[in-house]
């Protein structure tokens, strides 16, 4: 593998205009010398990101979103920095090797294990032993081509047939971590033995598990799934997310299902902008993959009771992030796979043509099993529909929602709104500036103006000793020292640099929030900088009156007041 050094990664940012880059992700538009266009990396309708030419940077005055171009890809498309870099220099016509990424490499046996389990398990389908599997899937309406689209496999029913395949050729340690194999007295056997094998694949479409079904013999459980290995994180991924994610992008639409014959099934008649959870509690993690994959999201659970608590499940993970989905609800106890296979495509696209806000599901949901003629259900019911109002970050539905409860349980408008919560945003907003200390501004003043030129990290180095707040501190010396190491300062290559450091990306977050300036003065910066002497001289000075009352002997004790006297003069 080759290693980037500070000059190649400036050359491959470089070989981009970062404008033209981003702009094939969000729509940006010129104004002044800058570029504008919505963040993408908080909820947002107004165009508080811009995108710079000249410094080759993006930075949104809203969330503090900052970085170059490699930044917003990783972010954008849930990549490395260096697949970031990959694709840049592909993009920029330069030519980098950069092998394996880390973790691919870290775990190179486990994922040639996958790569070699799958070929058997395709394979064995199309082989005599496979006649009964095919016969159930053509059963379930599943053709030749979904089988080698979604790569479906099948486990013998033998004891160790892939166990034989593996240990010939792979160490026993390796096998035995891959989750497919298994050791007793008499050896190594097959985990999954008899199950139609459906691969799932990780962010980048790489097999790194299996779900196996029954097709043709009763046993405890539907479904046997690979556990939880070095390279198979449940909670990380979502079912289909590398086929879906491109076309989601451009559909602006991502639908999210429970079980991923769902997601077959829809794929299978076109609709391809389709995940599935896989049955368990969305994660944040998986939450936050949804939230980036498309403005619109709709929530296709199964028709179910289950799939009722489950869409709830979500949409309170994805509300937590800011999102509000969009809710389908099937008839009939159905999932999507049953509804498209008996009403067809059409009648399941105008489902989700139709889908009801979150809101909506809400109050269906919640009323279940109450009764509205019952004071005390009554009650219950508006107090709980009050606390999902007041989770819900979008001021039209609130207001849709307030309007329906008050014609529906005849409640006074007043006493609904009483109840309600302040907008939290804007609490939280003030919150923020008030507790910035004069300290903290100046700290944060003068680091922004560093990252801009060379002059003030002179000044800074000349003049601050000590910055009172440690993130500000360590953030001040890594510019310092990369000056000193470069010679210059250039914003673009200093975030480059601190890739990978979180706390100092985050830090830098912060100083851009709600910063536009792009111009200084002298004096500003060198008030700035007293501010920040001044916070230390207080410092010292508290410290020597501590000092001073535990010291008896008078001399001693008019030096030290002297030396307060000095601190005060500013000697
Ligand atoms: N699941 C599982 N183990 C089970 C049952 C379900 O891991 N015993 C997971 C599977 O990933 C499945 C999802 O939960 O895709 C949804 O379950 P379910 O609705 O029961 O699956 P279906 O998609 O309806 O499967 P099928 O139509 O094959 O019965
Ligand atoms: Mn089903």
């Amino acid at each position: 593998m080759q290693a980037l050094t500070q000059e190649k990664i400036n050359e491959i940012r470089n070989s981009v205009n970062i404008v033209d880059v981003i702009s094939s992700y969000v729509s940006l538009t010129p104004k002044g010398k800058n570029y504008f266009g919505v963040c993408p990396f908080h909820d947002d309708n107004n165009p508080s990101m811009s995108v710079s030419k000249d410094k080759q940077i993006y930075k949104c005055f809203s969330c503090g979103a900052t970085g170059t171009v490699f930044k917003f890809i990783m972010d954008y498309e849930n990549i490395s920095f260096n697949e970031a870099v990959k694709k840049i220099a592909d993009l920029g016509g330069i030519k980098i090797d950069l092998g394996y990424t880390p973790k691919v490499k870290e775990n190179k046996e486990q994922y040639d294990i996958y790569d070699l389990s799958l070929k058997f398990y395709m394979n064995n389908i199309n082989t005599p032993n496979g006649k009964e599997a095919k016969k159930y899937l053509k059963e379930r309406d599943i053709n030749e081509d979904i089988i080698k689209e979604f790569q479906i496999g099948l486990a013998l029913n033998g004891k160790n047939a892939l166990a034989n395949i593996l240990i010939k050729k792979y160490k026993p340690e390796e096998v035995l971590k891959s989750g497919l194999i298994g050791r007793n007295e008499y050896g190594y056997f097959d985990l999954f033995y008899d199950r139609i094998m459906f691969p799932l694949y990780d962010l980048k479409g790489k097999v790194i598990a299996y779900s196996g079904r029954i097709y043709n013999r009763k046993d405890n459980s539907k479904y046997f799934n690979t556990r939880e290995t070095e390279i198979f994180k449940k909670g990380e991924l979502l079912y289909n997310y590398h086929r879906a994610k491109d076309i989601a992008r451009v559909k602006n639409q991502i639908i999210v299902m429970e079980g991923f014959m769902d997601v077959i099934r829809a794929h299978s008649v076109g609709i391809k902008n389709c995940i599935a959870t896989m049955g368990t509690a969305v994660t944040k993690d998986q939450a936050n993959l949804i939230k980036r994959m498309a403005k619109e999201i709709i929530l296709c659970f199964d028709g179910d009771e289950a799939g009722a608590k489950a869409t709830k499940a979500c949409a309170e993970e994805l509300n937590k992030i800011g999102v509000i989905p969009k809710v389908v609800r099937l008839e009939e106890n159905m999932d999507p796979d049953e509804y498209i296979k008996k009403f067809g495509k059409e009648a399941f696209e105008r489902k989700l043509e139709n889908p009801i806000s979150i809101m909506d599901f809400e109050l269906s949901y919640l009323k279940t099993g109450k009764d509205l003629n019952n004071t005390a259900d009554k009650a219950k019911y508006i107090n709980q529909i009050i606390e999902e109002i007041n989770k819900i970050d979008d001021e039209i539905l609130k207001e849709v929602t307030i309007k329906k409860i008050v014609d529906e349980t005849k409640i006074s408008e007043q006493v609904i709104r009483n109840h309600l919560k302040e907008k939290p945003k804007t609490i939280k907003k003030e919150k923020e500036t008030i507790k910035l200390t004069k300290y903290e501004k100046a700290e944060k003043n003068l680091i922004y103006y560093m990252l801009k030129s060379k002059t003030v990290i002179k000044m800074y180095d000349k003049k601050v000793t000590y910055m009172p707040t440690k993130e500000y501190r360590l953030l001040a010396r890594e510019i310092s020292a990369f000056f000193h190491q470069y010679g210059d300062i250039n914003e673009a290559s200093f975030i480059d640099h601190i890739e990978g450091d979180a706390e100092l990306t985050n830090t830098i977050k912060k100083i851009n929030q709600n910063m536009t300036s792009e111009s200084y003065t002298i004096e500003e910066i060198e008030d700035y900088i007293s501010v920040i002497k001044e916070y230390n001289i207080n410092i010292a000075i508290e410290r020597m009156q501590n000092k001073m009352h535990e010291i008896t002997d008078p001399i001693k004790k008019a030096e030290i007041a002297q030396k307060i006297i000095n601190l005060k003069k500013g000697v």
